[in-house]
């Protein structure tokens, strides 16, 4: 079936005790056995499995063309899940501009435990080469990376990482699974924060990884899962699988507004560079029209001037709201070294835009009235 009809029917089924066409949200945390101690749905106890968590596991991993997904409570809680499949000494390479939460799983959460991180620039694959060591066993990449928009080769990336015996996770995050289809492309596993495109309305927080295949390490993402509970609630679960009927008309609608207002901003004078890899001149362009089906809604610019000069740009925004966060109906804007806090690696004149369904027209027009 073609992505929109998965984003509508993937998971879903007609409720066998109501006929209910939508899902009913089952909030019970118990299930009761029959006089045997069966259980006759499969369902004991809703930190191990819920029916709209198994809805919308299933949805996902449709979305992504996987054998199963995990849900979890938070995008930090699934990359955390990744990270403590791993043993301590084991190495990981992340990129040098990745999230900012999972470069501080890597150093100050797992760091502790012994974990081996080293970032590098995922755009060069030789970089990426030069950083495999015998005790390397991950391999993540981010494609577009957050705040710069680089964009990473994930076939390339993918076969280093086989080559070295380690596993190939991508942060789709930022394309969603309607943009881009990493397991097609040869990673082992998908990462998202749901919070973001998937969930679309900034009202849920959640997370998934979605695997190529059922082997021994997803099962043991799925133990973490279940044991370290960090599980999404079956109110959010059933909140994100409503969402997620609408994706893939959402992020159409976000990436063409977004071609049009990365246009605008790249060639506006106060604006010294445009960030987003559906400009031509972006130089990961190459390689996302390769992998990427759709460029999706984020960009970044840097303003003439400093810090100073970049908060009174976004200051005098009116409709983009100055807030943190992506994937939104609503469109937002921020200063991402504010918000990453002294250790950020974001230049200090750098905007984060996450471009709404607002019209084009008007997002333009408050840009150009901000930059005047
Ligand atoms: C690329 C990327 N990965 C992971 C996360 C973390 O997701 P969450 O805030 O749901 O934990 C974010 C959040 O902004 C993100 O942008």
């Amino acid at each position: 079936m073609k992505f929109e009809t998965l984003a509508i029917h993937a998971g879903r089924r007609i409720d066998s005790g109501t006929s209910a066409v939508m899902p009913p949200i089952i909030l019970s945390t118990t299930f009761a056995r029959e006089p045997d101690g069966s259980m006759p749905h499969g369902y004991e106890y809703t930190r191990s499995e819920n029916p709209n968590r198994t809805a919308l596991e299933e949805c996902l991993a449709a979305l992504e063309g996987g054998a199963a997904a995990a849900a979890f409570a938070s995008g930090q809680a699934a990359t955390l899940a990744v990270l403590q499949t791993l043993a301590s000494a084991d190495h990981v390479i992340i990129p040098d501009d990745v999230y900012f939460g999972m470069r501080e799983l890597t150093q100050h959460v797992l760091g502790r435990w012994g974990l081996q991180a080293t970032a590098v620039n995922m755009a060069d694959l030789d970089a990426v080469r030069a950083a495999v060591r015998p005790a390397t066993r991950l391999i993540w990449a981010e494609t577009p990376s957050n705040p710069l928009l680089t964009i990473t080769d994930i076939e390339g990336v993918a076969a280093i990482a086989h080559e070295a015996g380690a596993t190939c996770v991508v942060d789709n995050t930022w394309a969603s699974p309607v943009g881009q289809s990493p397991l097609q492309l040869g990673a082992d596993l998908v990462m998202h924060a749901t919070t973001k495109y998937l969930g679309g309305h900034s009202d849920l927080l959640g997370g998934a990884i979605i695997t190529r295949q059922e082997d021994e390490l997803f099962s043991a993402l799925q133990t973490i899962q279940k044991a370290g509970g960090a599980v999404p609630s079956p109110f959010d679960c059933w909140l994100l699988l409503r969402s997620i009927s609408t994706l893939p008309y959402r992020v159409a609608a976000h990436t063409a507004n977004a071609q049009r207002v990365a246009a605008f901003l790249r060639d506006h004078p106060r604006v010294v560079a445009a960030y987003y890899p559906g400009l031509p001149d972006h130089p990961g362009h190459a390689v996302a029209a390769r992998q990427m089906r759709l460029f999706g809604g984020m960009m970044s610019i840097l303003v003439q001037g400093g810090a100073a000069e970049a908060i009174a740009v976004a200051g005098r925004c009116r409709l983009f709201t100055r807030a943190t966060s992506l994937g939104g109906v609503e469109s937002l804007i921020e200063h991402r070294a504010t918000t990453e806090g002294p250790n950020s690696k974001a230049p200090q004149n750098l905007l984060r835009i996450s471009v709404g369904l607002e019209h084009a027209d008007d997002l333009i027009d408050d840009l150009a009235q901000a930059l005047a």
